[in-house]
């Protein structure tokens, strides 16, 4: 028994790691690319893991993917590799298709052909992480977004997401491929990267650098911590009915702009600043995001009903502990925010602001 997984040198994919060898010994072979987002330094504690084989790839090379699988014989594949950032796909389409299109099309054709040789083993999944973009944005008074909704991308990135989402249907409807789709609303945890709003917050708070709130910050998004995210993913793997699909979410609806004055509030009691004043001084409001999406929110009552999973965490509990994880590891943040990193802040936020 064996799980091959993508991307697991990310945000999500990393967490998954974690929590899945926290509680079981069925090895994970770990295919990531190392794009600027995927780290080493988070899986630090796992890399001499017997339970843990990592192989530097692309989920576009098809060579690769059916040697993996020939090898390691998994009786499951989960694909968290993706390009994920919004603004980055705003700038830079491209790399959005290779890898979330073409990338989970090869995926694809790689497990179809593997399971196929395999005789079809009826317990084989393929488990496909999503995201809530892919349905596009809601009114003030609407629903959250349940599995039924239509889909309705609005950015290259959640437009390369929904064509992926297409592709696995398609691959159940048409060749059998046992399947399953998780769309989960926006995450935060330890090993975020730090050019995403809660840790690009948090770090430019603690850098003396201004917080930067898109537009008038009264966007929503319904944020989940990592963990629930990790734990819904597992429960779809272990219950989840085949070809369907499971929409996951905190139930936690906040406006950007609450977010970073939690952020500050919480930072002005655990790292209070000498002046005096407060971390609220430090936000700045700047250009909006074009096509910005106005609000997400996630009706998870699917997952929670047939499946059983609940979020642990509410957004207080989860916002303390990522707070409390980002001020005890700063040598993390140090190891990531490399020169890369630097220049695309730098080209990122000049532009919105006239200033770096
Ligand atoms: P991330 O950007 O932190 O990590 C993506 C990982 O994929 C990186 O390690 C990167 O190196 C790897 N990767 C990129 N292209 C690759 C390729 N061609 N081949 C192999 N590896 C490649 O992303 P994340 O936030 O951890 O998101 C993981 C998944 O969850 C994505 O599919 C994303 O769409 C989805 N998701 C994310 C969120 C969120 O809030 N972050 C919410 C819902 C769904
Ligand atoms: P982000 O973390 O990029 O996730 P997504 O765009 O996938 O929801 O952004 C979350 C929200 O925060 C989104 O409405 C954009 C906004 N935002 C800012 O206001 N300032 C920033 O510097 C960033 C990165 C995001």
């Amino acid at each position: 028994m064996t799980l091959l997984v993508t991307g697991c040198a990310g945000f999500i994919g990393s967490n998954f790691v974690h929590t899945w060898l926290a509680g079981s010994d069925e090895p994970i072979v770990n295919v990531d690319k190392l794009t600027y987002a995927g780290n080493l330094s988070n899986l630090e504690s796992v890399l001499g893991d017997a339970r843990h084989t990592f192989v530097q790839g692309d989920i576009a090379e098809r060579a690769l993917l059916d040697k993996l699988l020939a090898l390691h014989l998994p009786r499951a594949i989960i694909n968290f590799a993706a390009e994920s950032h919004v603004d980055r796909s705003i700038h830079s389409p491209i790399d959005f298709l290779h890898t979330n299109v073409m990338g989970t099309f090869h995926l694809l054709e790689a497990a179809r052909d593997y399971w196929t040789a395999q005789g079809q083993p009826e317990g084989f999944r393929f488990l496909h992480i999503s995201t809530d973009e892919v349905f596009g944005s809601l009114g003030p008074q609407e629903p959250g977004f349940s599995e039924t909704h239509g889909y309705e991308p609005n950015s290259p990135y959640s437009a390369s997401k929904a064509s992926a989402d297409h592709l696995v249907r398609a691959w159940h409807h048409t060749y059998g491929l046992p399947v399953l789709t998780t769309n989960c609303s926006n995450n935060y945890g330890p090993y975020h990267f730090p050019e995403k709003l809660i840790p690009l917050v948090i770090h430019n708070a603690l850098s003396g650098k201004p917080l930067p709130i898109y537009g008038d910050g009264q966007q929503i998004r319904d944020w989940l911590y990592v963990k629930d995210h990790c734990l819904a993913i597992q429960c779809v793997l272990d219950k989840g009915l085949v070809g369907h699909t499971y929409n996951v979410g905190g139930n936690n609806e906040k406006t950007n702009l609450e977010v970073v004055e939690t952020i500050c509030a919480t930072l002005d009691r655990l790292r209070p600043l000498a002046s005096g004043r407060s971390y609220r001084d430090q936000i700045t409001f700047v250009k909006d995001r074009p096509g910005h999406d106005r609000r997400y929110a996630i009706d998870a009552s699917k997952i929670q009903r047939e499946l059983g999973w609940t979020p642990q965490e509410s957004f207080e509990s989860g916002i303390a502990k990522t707070i409390a994880w980002y001020l005890d590891h700063p040598e993390w943040v140090a190891s990531i925010t490399s020169g890369a990193y630097r220049d695309w802040v730098e080209q990122q936020y000049t532009a919105k602001t006239g200033a770096a």
